[in-house]
């Protein structure tokens, strides 16, 4: 990754941090993944060379910059859903100052609403939203994914409660390979 790039993700980082800490309502707060977290997504997509990505929880684009700059390595496409306008705008001047707002598509709108709509087919998708909504999406976009798709999730071990649905719903999939992942970021 391009230095300029890697340090505009730092400034996200730190920013994000310092927002989150002071912002009481939950809402309002960036609640970005940690760095090796999105760090693996990015490799996955590029490893596994994923084109047709959908992430579902934009905040302010820092998991998206990451994404977009995997898929654009290998001329692949991001869509991605909020339902906050604000943090939606922060996306787009963030994707903008990556260099990277042509390889995304910012959808505002409650994702469950925006997904019954999209068409298709993803490759990759990332739920980062709500968790409790995530089995409706899942379950709208099943007919929506290749064969090979990755079902990617954050907060498995932070929000065990709020996630359980939809583990429950991936396990259910006879045809999924099913893990939790443990990352640490050093
Ligand atoms: C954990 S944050 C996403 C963080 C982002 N992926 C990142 O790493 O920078 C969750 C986001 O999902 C959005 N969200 C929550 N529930 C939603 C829903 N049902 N539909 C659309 N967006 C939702 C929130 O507005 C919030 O910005």
């Amino acid at each position: 990754m391009e230095t300029r790039l890697r340090q505009l993700l730092t400034e996200l980082e730190k920013a994000g941090r310092r927002h989150d800490a002071q912002e009481p309502d939950h809402a309002r707060k960036m609640l970005n993944l940690e760095q090796a977290t999105a760090h693996l997504l990015s490799i996955m997509v590029r490893s596994s060379r994923r084109t047709r990505l959908l992430e579902i929880g934009t905040s302010n684009g820092y998991s998206t910059i990451w994404l977009a700059w995997a898929a654009r390595s290998i001329g692949g496409q991001v869509i991605s859903i909020d339902r906050d306008e604000h943090k939606l705008a922060l996306a787009d001047a963030n994707l903008r100052q990556a260099g990277l707002r042509d390889v995304v598509e910012l959808i505002c709108g409650d994702a469950t609403q925006v997904v019954a709509d999209l068409t298709g087919p993803f490759d990759f998708v990332f739920f980062d939203a709500d968790r409790l909504s995530a089995p409706s999406q899942l379950a709208l976009l099943l007919a929506k994914l290749t064969a090979d798709v990755l079902l990617l999730a954050d907060n498995a071990l932070s929000h065990p409660q709020e996630i359980a649905a939809y583990l429950s719903a991936v396990q259910a999939l006879p045809q999924f390979d099913y893990l939790v992942i443990p990352i640490v970021d050093v």
